[in-house]
């Protein structure tokens, strides 16, 4: 994983935002994306909340997705893979870049067709802890004109579309780069979740 890290670190280094494809081979990915399915069609995810200092309010006009967040304690094998290597990325960060992180939350997020997040930036105003935003797709076979990009709006008014492909891991600076989700036109799934201080 090593090279991937360092692939990340150059590019938020750089362009202060980067991506990799294949972060995890295509059949964990299958795996995760499974075990979403089956997890939301068993009721446990809920609709995702916005504002400032907590997720309690819900507004669709806003964000449609559906949130379930992962136990650090989770019995699945494939959750605990994932967990392991968010917490060794977590390592090499500090390690290299002492950055000082002490642990990371991370979520499911399921948009249904037509759903989409509205522009927004991911640290909370109160609440200083996240440091570094981490989303990982999950969907096989995504087109360009399946939508929901990821859109990123850069210094000098430069934007980045990113489509959410399976297997691919954006990862950026959380106060820094506000950015939306495109109206999806096909169910789109993640990961995501942000290093924490
Ligand atoms: C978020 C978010 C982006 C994405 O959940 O805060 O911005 O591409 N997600 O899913
Ligand atoms: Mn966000």
């Amino acid at each position: 994983m090593i090279n991937s890290y360092e692939l990340l670190i150059e590019g938020i280094l750089q362009n202060g935002y980067a991506y990799i494809d294949d972060f995890l081979p295509t059949n964990d990915i299958e795996g995760l994306a499974a075990i979403l399915r089956s997890r939301y069609a068993e009721g446990e995810f809920q609709a995702a909340g916005i504002g400032k200092t907590d997720y309690h309010q819900q507004d669709k006009t806003i964000r449609g997705d559906s949130i379930l967040w992962l136990e650090p304690e989770t019995d699945i094998a494939l959750e605990q893979k994932y967990l392991g290597q968010i917490a060794d990325f977590i390592q090499y960060l500090n390690r290299t870049c002492y950055t000082g992180l002490q642990g990371c939350e991370l979520h499911y997020a399921l948009y249904p067709i037509g759903a989409f997040y509205k522009r927004h930036v991911d640290r909370f105003v109160n609440d200083e802890s996240r440091q570094y935003s981490i989303i990982l797709y999950l969907n096989k076979d995504w087109a360009e004109t399946d939508g929901g990009h990821l859109l990123l709006h850069l210094d000098n008014g430069r934007q980045e579309y990113i489509l959410p492909k399976a297997g691919r891991l954006v990862c950026f600076p959380s106060h820094l780069i506000p950015h939306e989700v495109l109206m999806a036109k096909r169910e789109r799934l993640s990961l995501t979740g942000w290093l924490k201080k």
